[in-house]
């Protein structure tokens, strides 16, 4: 089929999100999202997520379909989150998209979330070159992938041993006092700050651990060194340079992330990296990918910053390609996954 039509549904944490995508075309992107519910406790409380992704799931879907001016009877498919992600949430938006799969006789598939966040790339740059190399970055992913033929077979080349990047800005932002989620004010913060006012350890670059994980992560080592110089200097009475700490944790991670990244390109031949997950909105590391990028001849595919976060066109984005690569859709009793594993694109 060319220029499949699929409606997207996502409902993997605090964002309840509905997109279609004609193609590589985004026809309509509608996301509502409970992240301010969730504020003051500090982190996403999953029951309130999972109502709110109740009372959101008919309006967004239907305003999707009204803006791309369509009804259900035009889509193609659908396409929904079945994982990774909170239980609770996965299950609002998988029944729903379930019953309207059923009500409107429609194929449905159930993807990979953060598979998708890699797929959404595809809006703005085309289809994958063959065996290209990504970079996921997210709440809870830091990984390496070989993605030899989208989306039929994807590897992983390294992954985080500890905490993922996203996770390690979120704690550290805790620690300064900044509301959750805490990335996006350490971003603004270390645009004003010197990246190499603190020394923080560059962890799994360096000697034995750096050559034995050549392509793996390690952040809580950062999250704890930061950590450590905060409370001392604290204990000493000294004023926190806010900005200076947050410059030198963005450095630090970004730095590392593309690093990683440009060796596993090197390894595997690529000569493209798409990147995807909630943290490549950091300007920090969209800044190092495309530095490194031109400097060692990579083409550094990242989303626009609406795309970053989660959204309904990555969905329908790896729906599409789903469809494309004549994959079987899902059984209409599938299961949802909350540890669905990377290599899974579809249940
Ligand atoms: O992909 P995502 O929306 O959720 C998961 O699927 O995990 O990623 C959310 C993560 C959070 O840790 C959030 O703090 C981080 O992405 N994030 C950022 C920025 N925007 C979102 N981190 C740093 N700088 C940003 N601008
Ligand atoms: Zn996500």
């Amino acid at each position: 089929m060319s220029e499949p039509i699929v409606l997207g549904i996502e409902s993997t944490c605090d964002e309840t999100a509905a997109a279609i995508v004609r193609g590589r075309e985004l026809l309509s992107n509608v996301v509502a999202s409970s992240m301010e519910e969730h504020a003051r406790y500090g982190g996403v409380i999953p029951e309130i997520a999972s109502r709110a992704h109740a009372e959101a799931f008919v309006p967004c879907v239907s305003k999707a379909l009204a803006d791309a001016d369509m009804t259900l009877a035009d889509v193609d498919a659908i396409a929904v989150s079945a994982g990774p992600g909170l239980a609770g949430c996965l299950a609002v938006g998988v029944s729903g998209a379930k019953a309207l799969a059923w009500a409107a006789n429609k194929p449905i598939y159930g993807i990979n979330h953060v598979i998708g966040h890699i797929a959404v790339t595809q809006l703005q740059f085309g289809a994958f070159p063959p065996d290209t190399l990504a970079l996921i970055v997210s709440g809870g992913h830091t990984s390496l992938l070989h993605v030899e033929d989208m989306p039929r077979k994807i590897d992983v080349v390294g992954t985080t041993l500890d905490d993922a990047a996203g996770e390690c800005f979120d704690k550290v932002a805790r620690l300064l006092g900044f509301p959750y989620p805490g990335g996006p004010h350490i971003d603004r913060h270390a645009q004003h700050g010197d990246p190499h006012a603190i020394r923080v350890p560059q962890g799994l670059t360096q000697g034995k651990a750096g050559a034995a994980h050549p392509y793996d992560f390690s952040f809580s080592g950062v999250k704890t060194a930061v950590a450590r110089w905060v409370e001392g200097e604290q204990a000493a009475g000294r004023e926190i340079p806010v900005d200076d700490v947050c410059a030198s944790l963005a450095d630090s991670v970004a730095t590392r992330a593309g690093r990683k990244a440009m060796r596993g390109c090197e390894q595997y031949g690529s000569d493209t990296l798409i990147v995807g997950g909630g943290f490549s909105a950091n300007s920090q590391l969209r800044a190092k990918l495309l530095e490194f990028g031109e400097r060692h001849g990579v083409d550094v595919r990242i989303p626009q910053i609406k795309l970053c976060t989660d959204n309904g066109a990555m969905v329908a984005m790896l729906g599409v390609n789903l469809v494309e690569a004549g994959v079987a859709p899902s059984a209409p009793d599938f299961p949802i996954d909350s540890a669905m594993p990377l290599t899974q694109v579809s249940m």
